[in-house]
């Protein structure tokens, strides 16, 4: 059986600026997972102390695709390095010719991206992240084109990236995708049966603008707030000739970070937080130093910590608001939540403070403000100590349940159908026990990590580089809690 791989021509030839097609491999995994690393937990365990919160990886993921926009320099202080999703990005801007300075220890990165001289990225890193993706909208902005690689990220369902498509082209972009291609020739059963073509993997997007001058300013409805096609078509809109209307716009946080981080840079973002954007376009932004707020779903995941160990710990710098809805569910499961100051929590669930065990509750998630669905897994993991039945409902992706199983062989008791998950809540919290585990995704992992520190006995984790893509130095930051949680290369036998 002879074998080729091609690509699907586009439908429309691209300038010769984009680089030509070189010996195109079978895509790999999305993701590459340092199988051999475990963490090994040993509990029961009651954590105390104070944790310090890294800055926003999904924010700092954008910001530095935001780069991409600015002539001169950006400095990009509280950027979490640590993250291997962070890696992957500054890998993916050096792979277009960004210079790239970083100063690990004080969290800082300076970018200057003049001399971008591709519009192509490293397709390899691109995989790893479903962030790398953003940069489609930086470079047509700016360059004129892009070829980017369909993203990876975590398996927690579909996700596509119709919005982002769409959206492009309503500010002018010519927008197509191309799939690679497997070609088998067969023996001959029949003529039409002769060549088989199967799409193998991830494919390519080839956008350029369709004037050949560069974006224009245009109005898109999407039809769900998704926030990173919101971030996507902000930093085009950006630099698009005109004005620009989205609506059913995301929410997030995140979003209003980079409006600040556009607006600083010269650009003219109106309405970040509410569901609608107004962007006027500039020929040109310069760089500007920015700040990346602190990550609300490592905040969020430390008070889950504190309440599934029936703790007492603080936690800065924080945004409290950012973190309404979970601050609600747990002051209804009984926990005690104090504000310290502006930027610095407090959460108790130490029995002096909880009456009896904590209670169970029902959590749907949503786009912000509603519950995030990064916070789904963890959430599920507490609500396994705590009395009562509790309903999970995932709403935002359609396969995020991915943890129930790994729970379950804790001694979770979960009954799952469809994207609802029942969790029978326990009397006693300890009722948990130990067992090999098996991280599949980054927020499933985590919540493998909040259970085994319940769990009587050990509790050993493989697949744990999911967690470090979003959680810098989680175990360091655990055993300064107190907590018995090591890291360490498994035997291949052992996992
Ligand atoms: N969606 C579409 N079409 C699109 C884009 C999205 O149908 O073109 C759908 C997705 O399939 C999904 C829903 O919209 O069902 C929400 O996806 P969204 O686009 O909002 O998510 P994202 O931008 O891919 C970011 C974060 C995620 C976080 C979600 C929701 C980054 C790099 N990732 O993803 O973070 O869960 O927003 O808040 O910003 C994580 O940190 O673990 C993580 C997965």
């Amino acid at each position: 059986m002879a074998t080729s791989l091609c690509y699907a021509k586009p439908l429309k030839p691209f300038s010769l600026r984009l680089p030509q097609t070189q010996n195109p491999q079978i895509p790999t995994q999305t993701t590459q997972i340092r199988e051999a690393e475990t963490l090994t937990i040993t509990g029961p365990t009651q954590l105390s102390g104070h944790v310090p919160i890294s800055g926003s990886k999904n924010s700092s993921l954008c910001l530095l695709a935001a780069t991409l926009l600015c002539s001169n320099s950006c400095l990009l202080h509280n950027v979490p390095t640590g993250l291997s999703d962070t890696k992957a990005m500054l890998s993916i801007l050096r792979s277009l010719g960004a210079k790239i300075e970083f100063n690990e220890r004080n969290k800082e990165i300076l970018v200057n991206t003049d001399g971008v001289g591709r519009v192509e990225p490293c397709l390899e890193e691109m995989r790893k992240i479903r962030g790398g993706f953003f940069v489609i909208g930086p470079l047509l902005a700016r360059f004129g084109e892009a070829v980017v690689g369909l993203p990876g990220g975590c398996d927690i369902g579909e996700r596509p990236v119709d919005l982002y498509v769409r959206g492009l082209r309503a500010l002018g972009a010519a927008v197509e995708i191309s799939y690679v291609f497997f070609s088998a020739f067969l023996p001959i059963l029949s003529q039409d049966s002769a060549i088989r073509q199967e799409k193998v993997g991830d494919g390519r997007v080839l956008a350029h603008s369709a004037n050949g001058k560069g974006l224009v300013g245009g109005s898109f409805h999407l039809d769900f707030p998704s926030v990173g096609a919101t971030e996507t078509l902000m930093m085009a809109a950006s630099m698009a000739d005109g004005v620009t209307v989205l609506s059913n716009v995301a929410k997030e946080p995140e979003v209003i970070d980079l409006a600040r981080f556009l607006n600083d840079s010269g650009a003219c973002v109106y309405g970040a937080g509410s569901d609608k954007l107004l962007i006027k376009g500039k020929c040109q932004l310069r760089g500007c130093e920015c700040y990346v707020p602190p990550d609300r779903i490592e905040a969020g995941t430390f008070m889950l910590a504190a309440a599934i160990t029936r703790s007492l710990i603080s936690i800065s710098p924080v945004t409290p608001s950012h973190l309404s809805c979970l601050i609600d569910k747990l002051k209804i499961a009984g926990c005690k939540i104090t504000r310290c100051n502006n930027d610095t929590l407090e959460v108790s669930a130490i029995p002096e403070n909880v009456c009896e065990n904590l209670r169970g509750f029902n959590v749907r998630t949503s786009p912000f403000p509603g519950f995030p669905t990064d916070l789904q897994p963890p959430t599920m993991a507490l609500l396994t100590t705590c009395s009562g039945s509790s309903i999970v409902e995932e709403s935002v992706f359609d396969r995020r349940l991915g943890h129930v199983r790994e729970l379950q062989k804790l001694g979770a008791k979960i009954q799952v159908c469809g994207s609802t998950a029942l969790v029978f809540g326990r009397e006693t919290r300890s009722a948990l026990h130990g067992s090999q585990l098996r991280a599949a995704d980054l927020r499933g992992g985590v919540a493998l990590v909040l259970a085994g520190l319940v769990a009587e006995g050990t509790t050993q984790i493989s697949g744990i580089g999911h967690i470090g893509r979003g959680y810098e130095n989680l175990d360091t930051k655990l055993q300064f809690l107190g907590a018995d949680i090591k890291r360490s290369i498994a035997m291949a036998s052992q996992l």
